[in-house]
């Protein structure tokens, strides 16, 4: 495993532009920073914002990965290790990479930790058996090399689960969901941490592709078994598929 780059300059969260989602570069360093700003107190109004539901969707994360006791797997973009902690009481040997020294910082793990950025991640070829990737798929500047990057450092017939926002296919539901998060979530968020962070995270969404573009993108990537289940009435969506041989 490489040496992580060390802590970056610290910089504000209102590097986020309100007006426009931001792309490339621009993205990356406005990501990074906001989870310096919002890292203190992000367990905290996580917790809150998903009234704890949020725990049922990791262990699901780790329970569909499938894999036995004593694995290798990696939990990416990992933030404070709530997907380590899941993946170490399952028996599994967690490593966390995660963009944000402040993430890392705040984090509540006995796991490993890297810092280090999923479109090049600093482990070998073919090196770990699985890897969970909770809520960051919409803060990468790009799907294509990051799953490149997970076909690459998966052994042939590893496992990966990927859990992210969704929206309720049901037209009432959807309604509602969106109100709560478009409405709810940036006051509360606002209220318990950063406004320009929470105000981000409903908008952020739409970075994600529809979800059959998803499948076939991890398809094309090398992956089979691409499934996608719908947690909590669809609010949120776990993707798992397998690295062909
Ligand atoms: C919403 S948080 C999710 C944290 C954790 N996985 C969880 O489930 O609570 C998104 C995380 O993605 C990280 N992140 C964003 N872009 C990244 C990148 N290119 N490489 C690594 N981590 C990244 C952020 O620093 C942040 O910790």
């Amino acid at each position: 495993m490489s040496t992580p780059p060390g802590p970056g300059p610290a910089l504000p969260s209102d590097r986020m532009p309100s007006d426009r989602l931001p792309q490339g570069d621009e993205k990356r360093t406005a990501v990074r920073a906001m989870f310096d700003t919002i890292a203190p107190r992000y367990d905290l109004v996580n917790r809150v914002m998903t009234f704890g539901l949020d725990r049922g969707w990791r262990r699901r994360t780790v329970r569909d990965l499938g894999l036995g006791p004593g694995s290798r797997i990696l939990d990416l973009a990992c933030g404070t290790g709530d997907l380590c902690r899941e993946l170490d009481r399952a028996g599994h040997r967690p490593i966390g990479v995660d963009l944000s020294f402040g993430m890392l910082q705040a984090a509540r793990t006995g796991a490993p930790l890297v810092q280090g950025d999923l479109l090049s991640l600093p482990l070998a070829t073919g090196s770990v058996d699985g890897a969970v990737c909770g809520f960051a798929l919409r803060n990468l500047v790009a799907l294509e090399p990051f799953f490149a990057e997970l076909h690459r450092v998966l052994r042939p017939g590893g496992r990966v689960a990927l859990l992210d926002v969704s929206q309720p296919d049901n037209r009432v539901l959807r309604a509602g969901h969106q109100l709560y998060f478009n409405r709810v979530v940036p006051q509360v968020g606002g209220l318990l941490s950063d406004r320009a962070a929470y105000a981000y995270l409903p908008r952020s969404v739409s970075y994600l592709p529809p979800p059959a573009e998803m499948l076939a993108r991890l398809t094309g990537a090398g992956f089979e078994r691409v499934e996608r289940a719908q947690l909590s009435t669809g609010i949120t969506q776990l993707i798992t598929a397998t690295r062909a041989a």
